[in-house]
Formats: C-alpha cells, sequence, structure tokens
C-alpha cells in the first residue's frame, strides 16, 4: 500500500517506522521544516515534503498526524489539491471523524486509526502491545484499515467516535494525569534534595499491581484510611503552593468518596 504521511512528530516517526518496517511503502513524508521532513523521509525510503501543494493525488492512503488542531486544515488542503477517492485518515484520540466532513467535505473516503499509546521520539514504541482503534466511513475502508493495523499489532479494535471519544478521556487521567503527578513529585523530592529514581520502584509497582485486580481494589493511602492527622499535615507541608494543596484535597476528597 502507497502512504504519503502527513506529519513528523512523534506518532509520524513511530507509525511510519512500524509501517516501513512491515514492508509498507511510505512514498512521501511531510512536515512545515523540510530537515524534518527529509530526516523521517530518508528513514523511511520516502521523498520528504514542506508544502502540501506536492503531496501526490494518487497514494493508497493520507495518514495525518499532525496537532489535533491542524487535522482539518491539513484535510482541506489535500481536498483542494485532488485527493478526492482516496482513503485519508487522523490518528487522534480526541478529534471526531466527523471533522473531516465539515473541514474537508469532498473527501469521500475518511477514517481513523488511533494507536494508544503514549509516544515520544525517545522512547521505542513496543507494538505489539498497543491497541490499535479503527474506523471509516465506509466499510470496505474499514476492512482495510484493519488489515493493515493488523500487520503492526495483534489489537486492533473498531471504535466509533464516541467510543474514541471515552477512551481519549480515560487516557488522558491514566497517562497525561498521572505523568504530571510523577512530575510534581519529582519537584516535591528536590526541596529534601532526594533523587527522583527513589520513587521509580513505588511508580512501577503501582502499575504492576494492576495485574492482579481493579485500580480500585488497589487503593492504600491516608485518604482511604482516613488519616486525618497525616493528609492535615501534608496540607501544611504545601504551604504556600495553594494549587498543589487543592489538588491534593480534590483527589483525597476524590478517593474517600469513591470508597464509601
Ligand atoms: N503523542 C502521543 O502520545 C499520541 C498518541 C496517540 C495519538 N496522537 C495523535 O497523533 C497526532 C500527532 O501527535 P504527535 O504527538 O505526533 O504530535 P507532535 O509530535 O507534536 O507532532 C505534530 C506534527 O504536527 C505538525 N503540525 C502542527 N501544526 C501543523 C499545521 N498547522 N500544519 C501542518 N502540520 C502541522 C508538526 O509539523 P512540523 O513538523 O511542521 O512542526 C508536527 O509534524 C495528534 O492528532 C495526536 O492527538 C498522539
Amino acid at each position: 500500500m502507497k502512504i504519503a504521511l502527513i506529519g513528523a512528530g512523534n506518532v509520524a516517526t513511530h507509525l511510519g517506522r512500524k509501517l516501513f518496517g512491515v514492508g509498507e511503502e511510505l512514498t512521501q513524508v511531510f512536515s512545515r521544516n523540510w530537515l524534518k521532513a527529509k530526516q523521517l523521509a530518508d528513514e523511511l525510503g520516502a521523498v520528504p515534503v514542506d508544502d502540501l501543494a506536492e503531496i501526490t493525488t494518487v497514494a493508497d492512503l493520507y495518514l495525518i498526524a499532525v496537532h489535533d488542531d491542524a487535522i482539518g486544515e491539513v484535510a482541506a488542503r489535500l481536498a483542494d489539491n485532488g485527493v478526492v477517492d482516496r482513503l485519508v485518515v487522523h490518528t487522534s484520540g480526541a478529534t471526531p471523524m466527523q471533522l473531516f466532513s465539515e473541514a474537508a467535505p469532498g473527501l469521500e473516503r475518511v477514517g481513523v486509526l488511533y494507536p494508544l499509546q503514549t509516544f515520544s521520539k525517545i522512547r521505542q514504541p513496543d507494538f505489539t502491545k498497543i491497541p490499535i482503534c479503527v474506523d471509516a466511513s465506509q466499510t470496505s475502508d474499514r476492512e482495510l484499515l484493519r488489515s493493515l493495523a493488523l500487520n503492526i499489532s495483534p489489537h486492533v479494535y473498531p471504535i466509533n467516535d464516541q467510543q474514541r471519544a471515552t477512551l481519549h478521556l480515560a487516557a488522558v487521567f491514566v497517562n497525561n494525569f498521572t505523568n504530571h503527578l510523577f512530575a510534581i513529585g519529582e519537584n516535591i523530592l528536590k526541596v529534601g534534595d532526594l533523587p527522583f529514581e527513589m520513587l521509580l520502584p513505588l511508580i512501577q509497582e503501582t502499575v504492576g499491581k494492576l495485574e492482579n485486580g481493579p485500580p480500585a481494589a488497589m487503593q492504600t493511602g491516608p485518604a482511604i484510611r482516613h488519616d486525618e492527622a497525616t493528609i492535615e499535615r501534608h496540607l501544611r507541608q504545601l504551604d504556600g503552593q495553594p494549587d498543589l494543596q487543592e489538588i491534593y484535597r480534590l483527589i483525597s476528597q476524590n478517593i474517600i468518596a469513591s470508597h464509601l
């Protein structure tokens, strides 16, 4: 399958590498920054492009992996350039497939290929463990995306807009928010001149325990124990940091309310 890769960020890089690795043909890589496009394109045996007007109109699949806010604009440009009866998909968890019909009504075949994982360029993802959510406006394209996705992961799910929005919301809590809490933990340790690596086994065990049961059953800490004195002590330690005090209070209250 000839694939035009639009974007050269985290997702484009890892998806591009994986698709290339399983033998798909990456024809072009687009980035507004020519050097970024060239760097990824060279790796994938593709042609670098920094102008959307130069994107081919005869790829089998257009994989749009750009910022959520730019998907509509890119799709509209593709339609204006004459990409009409080709399959155009985005990789966003938060963006409805319906966006295509609003931003680029000329596109006849649209879809989504959303890998449910956190991607950063510096870390190699293990695609065999990544759920890939697929959807398409046409049944035959849903099947096409399903087989493409099965080439890169055994975990492929047909997921509609509403289900994907639900997944993405949950993903923000379990990944984005927990990671920010790790960053808060790191800053708190700095005050005591303590290294973050001391927290790593605790973080890893928190996740590891989920193999033994649901998260609610694994909850520990002062809130679930109703240890009021400890909670008050922690809040005093956060004096002068009202945002952190509020986060601490809100999460503690929510833990208590969830275990009544
Ligand atoms: N990162 C994740 O963990 C993850 C996981 C699943 C899905 N996603 C989804 O995958 C998509 C890409 O995310 P990412 O993490 O790969 O983002 P990223 O690393 O920040 O890369 C974003 C890309 O978007 C391009 N871009 C931004 N504004 C643009 C515009 N106006 N026109 C054209 N290109 C534009 C950037 O282009 P330049 O190279 O020109 O700067 C860059 O190549 C998003 O829809 C995101 O929701 C991300």
